[in-house]
């Protein structure tokens, strides 16, 4: 019998060759189903994942009182003030559809989706909405007493007090916070309460003056 350098012959080669290939064709039939099943398991994982997400992410019916309207409202517990009050839908289906308070910084730091809660400056973005249950929320569109503008806003218009108007809401309800609690501020004080609030268009001296006015008028 002829061996080879290895010490196998040409018949124990061959076989050792059919083995290989058995052995390879195995595994690779055995990778096969391991790559059908993979994915079956990922989806499988998935299904579980979002599963606990949905319970995860659990929600309840809350009554929010805004603008003196009281609205139903299923909400998550991540879902914040500013998030209903723009995208919101009441059980009954209809939009809160209140869109003065904007949504810019989405972090506290702009000012841009100022309300007033129980009278005071908030930031919409920065609150949950169940946390604001049982407070009387006040957005910019219930500033004003039907037609009758407030004084802030008069004072705005008269003063020219904006440009593309983006912060302009944010400003006008932390101006009538101010005044709620100081009605004849300082320009010191004009520029301290607020100064949570950002105008891009650097409206500012035209701000303050507004403020003045209205203050003049209360
Ligand atoms: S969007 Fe809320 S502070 Fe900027
Ligand atoms: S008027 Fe444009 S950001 Fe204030």
């Amino acid at each position: 019998m002829k061996l080879k350098e290895n010490g196998m012959s040409d018949k124990d080669k061959k076989q050792d060759t059919n083995i290989s290939r058995r052995s390879f064709i195995k595994g690779v039939g055995t990778g096969t189903v391991a790559a059908t099943v993979a994915p079956a398991i990922l989806v499988s994982d998935e299904k579980t994942a979002e599963a606990q997400t949905d319970q995860a992410i659990s929600k309840a019916e809350i009554q929010l009182n805004i603008n003196d309207t009281l609205y139903e409202i299923e909400v998550e517990a991540r879902t914040t003030l500013l998030t209903v009050l723009r995208d919101g839908t009441d059980t009954g289906g209809n939009n809160v559809d209140l869109t003065g308070a904007k949504l810019i910084c989405d972090r506290g730091e702009c000012g841009g989706c100022t309300v007033l809660v129980d009278g005071k400056a908030v930031y919409a973005c920065m609150m949950l909405a169940m946390d604001a249950q049982g407070k009387q929320i006040t957005t910019v569109e219930g500033i004003a007493n039907g037609d009758n503008l407030h004084p802030i806003q008069e004072a705005f218009i008269k003063h020219d007090a904006m440009m593309c108007g983006f912060c302009t809401p944010g400003f006008i309800v932390s101006s009538v916070a101010l005044l709620n609690e100081n009605r004849k501020p300082t320009l010191t004080e004009i520029k301290e309460g607020l100064s949570g609030n950002t105008c891009r268009c650097g409206t500012y001296p035209f701000i303050f003056d507004a403020v003045e006015t209205a203050s003049e008028k209360m």
